[in-house]
């Protein structure tokens, strides 16, 4: 029963798992026994969170931007010179930005684009042998993309880039779930409703952010870590092994309506 959710000596790599929803995921991952490579900009936080979760299991830290094709490149060969084969591939880290629709920068909008969309997709192809590699039809390699509600419901918050990003994301995940299913990747979405983090801070006042997710989901609470650690386990386990091209909400009931 136990393995259906395991993911004990799997790789994963996670983007931006230094903080928010993408650490929680690595501290399952590690707590589980899988070997985690985080990455992110600022090295000195994904230094100490790397240092932290090894304490529990594996994991490694690799400084990294993400906002170009020269830094998704230099990732995929740190890699690739570390590993020959990827089990999961979780892109995680991403961005937004809001402005009133007359004012909204174009360079904003492409930063976001980028960082959400088009990094995602380089990245995957990079990975691509390596996911094949660990690919198994019983256990299938694993993509998990980090979508949102706002990429299913239209407008809020003047993120206009960041909810049309998102709506490319959950695409693209369906677009390559069909197209890799061949090679065993299998190309899911998780879609997380209010979850305390560092871009949700920015909503509302950290003190606020109960009761903003409280008034704004049907089941009255903010997401927990064990939450987003359930919902990736199970997405990355032998169990989900015939589940590929989903959106999993895991958003409180948001995208139900008022
Ligand atoms: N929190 C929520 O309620 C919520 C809801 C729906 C969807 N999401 C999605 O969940 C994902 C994680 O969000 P979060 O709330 O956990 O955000 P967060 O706390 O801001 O974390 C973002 C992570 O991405 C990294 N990152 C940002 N820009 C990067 C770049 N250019 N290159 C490499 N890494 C970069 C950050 O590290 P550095 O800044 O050091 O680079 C950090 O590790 C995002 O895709 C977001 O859209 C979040």
């Amino acid at each position: 029963m136990n393995d259906l959710f395991s993911v004990k000596n799997k790789v994963a790599l996670i983007t931006g798992g230094t903080r928010g929803i993408g650490l929680m995921i690595a501290r399952g991952y590690v707590r589980s026994g899988a070997k985690v490579y985080i990455c992110s900009r600022n090295s000195e936080v994904g230094k100490e969170e790397a240092e932290k979760l090894s304490k529990e299991g594996e994991c490694f830290y690799i400084p990294s931007d993400l906002s170009s094709q020269k830094g998704v490149t230099a990732l995929s060969e740190e890699i690739k010179s570390k590993e020959s084969q990827i089990h999961l591939l979780i892109n995680n880290a991403g961005k937004t930005w809001g402005a009133p629709l007359e004012e909204y920068p174009m360079d904003s909008w492409d930063l976001v684009m980028r960082l959400n969309v088009s990094s995602p997709f380089q990245l995957i192809k990079e990975m691509l042998p390596l996911l094949k590699k660990a690919g198994l039809s019983e256990d299938p390699s694993r993509i998990i993309n980090i979508g949102s509600p706002a990429g299913s419901l239209s407008g809020g918050l003047n993120a206009y880039a960041y909810n049309t990003s998102k709506a490319a994301l959950h695409h693209l995940t369906r677009v390559l779930a069909k197209e890799l299913a061949k090679y065993n990747i299998n190309v899911n979405t998780i879609s997380p409703g209010p979850f305390p983090s560092k871009m949700t801070d920015f909503m509302v006042g950290e003190e606020t952010f109960l009761d903003y997710a409280g008034n704004s989901t049907p089941l009255g609470r903010s997401g927990k870590e064990e939450d987003m650690i359930a919902t990736s386990l199970f997405l990355s386990g032998k169990g989900s092994a015939y589940i590929t091209g989903a959106l999993i909400p895991l958003d409180g009931g948001v995208t139900l309506g008022r």
